[in-house]
Order: structure tokens, then sequence, then C-alpha cells
């Protein structure tokens, strides 16, 4: 495995006439992660991870700073998995002084969830730098986890509104064996934290399964709001998969989005609606 620090060596180790596939992480590697490696490796000759805790997309410095930074044991994951390239840069290679674009993808998608609670500002510093990612690497697939469904959808706007010519994949969500969705977030959640936070996952399960007799979004959110009492929701709702507009009937394939606060931990999580 090579591990490069700047674009320039990034584009020196890859050979562009290779399939290459890239995985965007922020590091702090969890099966999630992996799961977006081997889905790489399975249809792709060169594997290349990126690993950057990216500062514009932290709309809170304290949350920035205690973002956990595990690169010793990431390369070590990465290298086992089959990743080919880490590329792995400093701030100041992705923002050298002087630097001064900002790609903003307009619009409710962005207004709308993540982007109410954490301000849009989130998804400029994400769009930003999946850009400036995906540039450097010009791989023909991307893949991104189907647990950050609004992250997906904002990339694949901005992948085809600048014409970047990278496909974008996206992987199911990893769950642990009690069902909460794997996130770096979650080894901040004490034990009782982690049990109240169970509720997610169920709430998820049974919006779901009593889809398949009831279409009404408002009835199946009260469902998932009973089970959700005990935590601090942000938001409940269930949207169109493509545009994130909320829906009043639901159909198969529609998103139930959810962010809870579990005591000083934030967590997202989503399940699409099945074919009945
Ligand atoms: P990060 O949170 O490190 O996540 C990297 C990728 O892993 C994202 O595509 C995310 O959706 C995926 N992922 C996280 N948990 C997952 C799980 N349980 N199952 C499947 N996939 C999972 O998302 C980011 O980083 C950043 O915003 C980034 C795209 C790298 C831009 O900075």
């Amino acid at each position: 495995m090579i591990i490069v620090k700047t674009i320039a060596a990034l584009r020196e180790a890859l050979d562009s006439s290779s399939r290459i596939g890239v995985v965007p992480t922020m590091g702090n590697l969890h099966e999630g992660h992996l799961e977006l490696v081997r889905a790489a490796r399975a249809e792709c000759d060169t594997v290349v991870m990126t690993i950057f805790v990216n500062p514009t997309q932290f709309e809170d410095a304290a949350d920035l700073a205690r973002y956990p930074r595990t690169l010793e044991h990431d390369l070590a994951l990465a290298e086992s998995t089959g990743v080919d390239i880490v590329f792995a840069p400093s701030a100041e290679e992705m923002y050298p002084e002087g630097f001064a674009t900002t790609v903003r993808v307009d619009g409710a998608i962005t207004e709308v969830l993540e982007g109410a609670v954490r301000g849009r500002a989130h998804f400029d510093g994400v769009a930003t730098v999946v850009a400036k990612l995906l540039l450097a690497v010009l791989a023909s697939v991307a893949y991104f986890g189907a647990k950050d469904a609004q992250q997906v959808v904002v990339v694949k706007r901005m992948v085809q509104d600048l014409g970047i010519p990278t496909r974008i994949a996206v992987v199911p969500t990893v769950r642990d064996g009690d069902g909460l969705a794997l996130s770096s977030r979650n080894s901040r959640l004490t034990a009782t934290e982690r049990e109240r936070a169970l509720a997610v996952p169920r709430a998820l399960s049974a919006i779901a399964q009593a889809s398949e007799t009831e279409r009404d979004a408002a009835s199946l959110r009260a469902i998932g709001d009973r089970i959700l009492q005990d935590l601090e929701v942000e938001y409940l709702e269930i949207v169109d998969p493509d545009d994130l507009s909320t829906l009043t009937t639901v159909h198969a394939g529609a998103l139930v989005v959810v962010a809870v606060r579990v005591g000083r931990t934030r967590l997202i999580d989503n399940v699409s609606i099945p074919a009945r």
C-alpha cells in the first residue's frame, strides 16, 4: 500500500489506464468504511482511500477538535482490506493560502434536515472537499455510504452539475449486531446511552414494517415518535429519495430519516421503505 500526502504524489502514483475506485473518508475507520472499500475492491483495479478530517464541514470548532484521529490504525485496516493508495493530505495541501473557492449546492436538498440543523455551511464544506477529492483522483467510481443519505443526494447533484466524470456508488448501511448503524461517534456513547440509542434502529424498523399496510406518512411518523419518546429528536421525516421533499403518502424507496441527540452525541440514521 502506498501512502501519499500531496496531490502531485497522488497523480504520480495513479495509473490512469486502470479502473480506479475512490473511497472518501475522514478516518477513524470502522466496518462501514471497510464495506465501501470491499465494494470498490470488487469493481476496480486500483482502490484509493482518502483520509482527511475536513475542517470546513464542521460548524463547531470543538466538534472538529475532538474528532478522533487514528491514522496508524486506519492505515493498518486500509491495507488489510485491500486499499492500494491512501491519500492523507494536510489541511494546507487541501486549502493552501489564497484558497478562495466554495462549491455550493443550492436549493432544498441542502436546506432541509442536516442543512437545517447544522447550517448550510456544512454541505458547502462537504461539496467543496468532495469536488476537490474527486478531481484529484479522477476515479471511475466513488463509493459513499447510504448512512449519510443527504450527503449522497448532495454529492450526486454536485457531480452531475459540474460534469465530474465519476460515477457515485452507494453502499448499504453497516449495522452492529444490535441494529445500531456504525459511526465514529458511537464510541462516545456510554453503555446506558447506547442502550437508549437502540430506539433509533427500532423506530426505523417499526416504520418500515408498518409501511406494508400503512401509507400515511403522519401515522408512520407517529409510530416512530412513540419509540423515540425518551430521546431528543431533531427530526424524523419521510422524504423523497431524490429531492428530499417531505412526503404525505409513502412509496417504495421513500427514505425515513432521523437525527437524535443522546447525551452529548448526535446520531443520524435512515431506512428505505421496502416494496410491498
Ligand atoms: P466519514 O464520516 O468518514 O464517512 C466516510 C464514508 O463512510 C461516507 O460515505 C459514509 O456515508 C460512509 N459510512 C459511514 N458509516 C457507515 C456505515 N455504518 N455503513 C456504510 N457506510 C458508512 O462522510 C464523510 O466522512 C465526509 O463527509 C466525506 C464524504 C469524507 C467528506 O469529507
